[in-house]
């Protein structure tokens, strides 16, 4: 009965880690159409671009830009149309995204 019980709070514990690691694993998967921006925006430090680099920015920031471009209130050659294809709340959990990431001097090494 002891064994019993002791199993059932050690199953207990293996599915409470579980739940939390998928739940960090999770955060840091990029929500949907997030992997589009990195197209042009790029996230290797070493490419040089003309596109504003985003990764790593203030999600407040980004948020505020997508406003901006949504409305018009910022000229734009495509990221007023871009933004079109997003609800708000979208952006929100991509902007949170990017700001949790970081350029990388390997990231895109390949392609050069
Ligand atoms: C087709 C290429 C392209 C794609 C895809 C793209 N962008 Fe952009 N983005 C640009 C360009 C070019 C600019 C400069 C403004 C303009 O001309 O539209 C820009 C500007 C921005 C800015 C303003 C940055 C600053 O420093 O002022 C933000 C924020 C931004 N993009 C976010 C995003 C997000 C988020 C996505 C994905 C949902 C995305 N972009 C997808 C090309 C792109």
């Amino acid at each position: 009965m002891k064994a019993m019980r002791l199993f059932a709070v050690a199953l207990l514990l293996l599915s409470g880690g579980a739940i939390s690691t998928s739940a960090v694993a999770a955060s840091l998967e990029p929500p949907p159409g997030a992997a589009s921006c990195s197209g042009c925006h790029t996230v290797s430090i070493r490419t040089k671009t003309d596109v504003p680099r985003i990764h790593g920015r203030n999600a407040a920031e980004i948020i505020a830009a997508m406003a901006a471009f949504r409305t018009g209130a910022r000229a734009s050659t495509v990221m007023d149309r871009i933004v079109k294809g997003f609800t708000e709340n979208e952006i929100v959990q991509i902007a949170n995204w990017l700001a949790t990431q970081k350029e990388g001097r390997n990231v895109g090494q390949l392609q050069r």
